[in-house]
């Protein structure tokens, strides 16, 4: 027998994959060492391979010259290993693993390669510290869950190119070096050295080419590609990122929205086996904010905002200045939560005063009393209708967030409905895709002191609210809208402008003058001046959605090589200083070294 390894060694089963039913055939598995225990001079061990481990032993009175060498190995050696597959003693089954009724007798193997001292545990690498376990991702990579995860990703862009190329559309990749059109986030810039001082930018996404592929003629396009954004990273962040990305000619909206339903729900069909409701719910950005005060809400948590205003409109109240000057004011009602002590009345209100309240008042309604500090401001009238329009009974309490500003008041009250919900133990089993639409097609910026555009400045506006773009910007909504699961946007697309007249007065409601917008995106805004169809796209984070399928908590377990929540990568040590040499033909000096 050869002592390298040939075809004489190659596997004849993976390690998760020795059955009943093949006990008495001699296998050859090719594997690392897992784990390792000596028990009365016979040795143990789990050989692993992406399907599981098998057992295998080394029995000294079978196979004394076997067990000899097996004294050796050590964690995570890589090994092929020969033998007879048998039935496990009884008594000594491991109902826990689906190899865990057979185990091999080693006839012979060989060490295919040896392993350092591991600096952690592989099956227990998820409770290590994660700059280490990326660091070492592959072994970390090692860990079933990690398996698992790869796996489905791998599952979820199978299904996704399969779908779309069904649906007609074609796979069609657009540049990685780019020109700088810093739209949200920060560019990614690369030093050009044929063009000495000129800057590539990688692209935040394919925006700009995907519409003019539509000009291009190209009618359906899809692409599974990378995205880079230099921004604060999250949970559900990273610098590099993949989007499924389509855009679409001769559609109106819901072209574009029933095709992301039937594919996500095909999606959760082959990946989980969960059926899901279609169509999605649909909630335009206003209804989101004033229910949810979120863009993104979480509908797996059953709680909605009331508005009270007309509640505190008159009489001698702390609020009725604020409503007469058009202030806000939002109830949230907790079931059951009339329970609550008054030192949790008073965290929840700090916890809304960290998200930049001035405070939080509450009601309790307790043996058919309202109480809380606001009740004696209110008559009868005032107190009856705050009842009709919270639904509040016996039992329950009301969280009441009032202030100047809407928008912040809604989100603010909707950060702590989210935090109070999850807390409570409220928050339900499940996926809740739904659709936001009707976004604002601009907000207000106050640094730049001008409007900007909430999605990108090639966002259309709604028909009714064209007249509005040159005089009141701030209400002038887009035909834009996000698919959302869970409180995580999955992806967000919109119908874009096709005629040039009207690109150029949304340029002129940026404040853009033509020549800025001309210097800015003058490729895209002629590439439109030569017959554009309409047209209109989304872009999901494939990420987020396989992040959302294995239930990860993290946006990296479900990357091979993520950056940390520093954006560096441990293992190569990127992002690092690079030689003179190469920063001089590039014609790069370095103000100062910052590592
Ligand atoms: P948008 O900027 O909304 O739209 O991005 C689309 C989706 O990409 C995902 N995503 C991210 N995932 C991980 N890390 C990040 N840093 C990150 N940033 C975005 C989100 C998001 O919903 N060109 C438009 C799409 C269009 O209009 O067709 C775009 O990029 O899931």
């Amino acid at each position: 027998m050869t002592r390298h390894y040939d075809e004489s060694w190659k596997r004849t089963f993976f390690c998760g994959e020795t059955k009943l039913e093949d006990v008495g055939k001699e296998v050859i598995l090719n594997g690392w060492l897992r784990r390792r225990r000596d028990l009365g001079g016979i040795i143990f061990i789990e050989l692993w391979d992406k399907t599981g481990v098998t057992q295998i032993i080394f029995n000294p009175e079978l196979n004394a010259e076997a067990h000899e060498r097996a004294s050796s190995l050590r964690s995570e050696y890589v090994l092929a290993v020969k033998g007879k597959l048998r039935k496990r003693p009884e008594g000594t089954e491991n109902p826990e693993l689906k190899t865990g009724l057979v185990e091999i007798i080693v006839d012979d193997f060989l060490v295919l390669s040896s392993s350092k001292q591991i600096p952690f545990e592989i099956d227990t690498s998820d409770t290590v510290n994660e700059d280490l376990r990326l660091k070492y991702r592959y072994l970390d990579l090692r860990r079933e869950q990690m398996q698992k995860n790869l796996s489905t990703r791998n599952t979820v862009t199978n299904f996704t190119r399969n779908f779309f190329a069904d649906a007609g559309f074609i796979d069609i990749e657009t540049p990685m070096l780019t020109k700088s059109t810093p739209e949200g986030a920060r560019d990614y810039l690369v030093p050009s050295r044929l063009s000495p001082g000129c800057f590539y930018a990688l692209p935040q996404s394919p925006q700009l080419f995907k519409q003019l592929l539509m000009v291009g003629g190209c009618d359906k396009y899809m692409q599974i590609v990378k995205c880079f954004r230099d921004e604060d990273l999250r949970a559900d962040r990273q610098p590099e990122f993949t989007q499924l990305d389509l855009e679409m000619s001769f559609i109106i909206e819901e072209d574009i929205i029933g095709l992301v339903e039937n594919y996500l729900a095909q999606l959760f069909k082959k990946a989980l086996d969960v059926e899901t409701e279609k169509p999605f719910i649909r909630l335009t950005w206003k209804d989101a904010m004033n229910l949810y005060g979120s863009d993104k809400p979480d509908l797996r948590i059953d709680m909605t905002m009331v508005s009270l205003e007309e509640v505190f409109a008159e009489g001698e109240n702390p609020f009725a200045d604020l409503v007469a000057k058009g202030g806000t004011i939002k109830g949230l009602l907790l079931s059951g939560g009339a329970e609550l002590s008054r030192k949790d009345f008073s965290d929840w209100e700090n916890r809304a005063k960290d998200l930049g309240a001035k405070g939080m008042a509450n009601f309790q309604f307790k043996e058919g009393v309202l109480k809380g500090p606001l009740v004696k401001f209110l008559n009868d009238e005032q107190l009856s209708k705050l009842k009709d329009l919270s639904q509040i009974k016996d039992g329950d309490a009301l969280f009441i967030m009032a202030g100047e500003n809407w928008q912040k008041s809604c989100e603010i009250l909707g950060q702590i409905r989210l935090e109070l919900g999850k807390a409570r133990g409220l928050l339900k089993e499940g996926f809740k895709f739904l659709w936001i639409t009707e976004f604002p097609l601009f907000k207000w910026d106050e640094d730049e002191e001008r409007y900007t555009a909430v999605h990108h400045p090639f966002t259309a506006p709604m028909d009714d609210d064209v007249q509005y773009l040159l005089t009141e910007p701030g209400i002038v909504r887009s035909r834009a809208y996000d698919v959302v699961l869970n409180g995580t946007e999955l992806g967000g697309g919109s119908i874009r402008i096709h005629d040039p007249k009207l690109q150029a007065t949304a340029f002129e409601a940026l404040n853009f003058t033509p020549e800025q917008a001309q210097e800015r995106f003058g490729f895209l805004i002629n590439g439109l001046s030569y017959g554009t169809p309409p047209h209109g796209g989304v872009a999901l984070g494939l990420d987020r959605l396989v992040m959302l399928i294995t239930g990860s908590k993290s946006i990296r377990d479900v990357m091979a090589f993520p950056k940390n929540h520093r954006g560096q990568c441990p293992m190569t040590a990127a992002p690092t200083v690079v030689d003179d040499k190469q920063l001089q033909e590039l014609n790069i000096k370095t103000l100062e070294s910052l590592v």
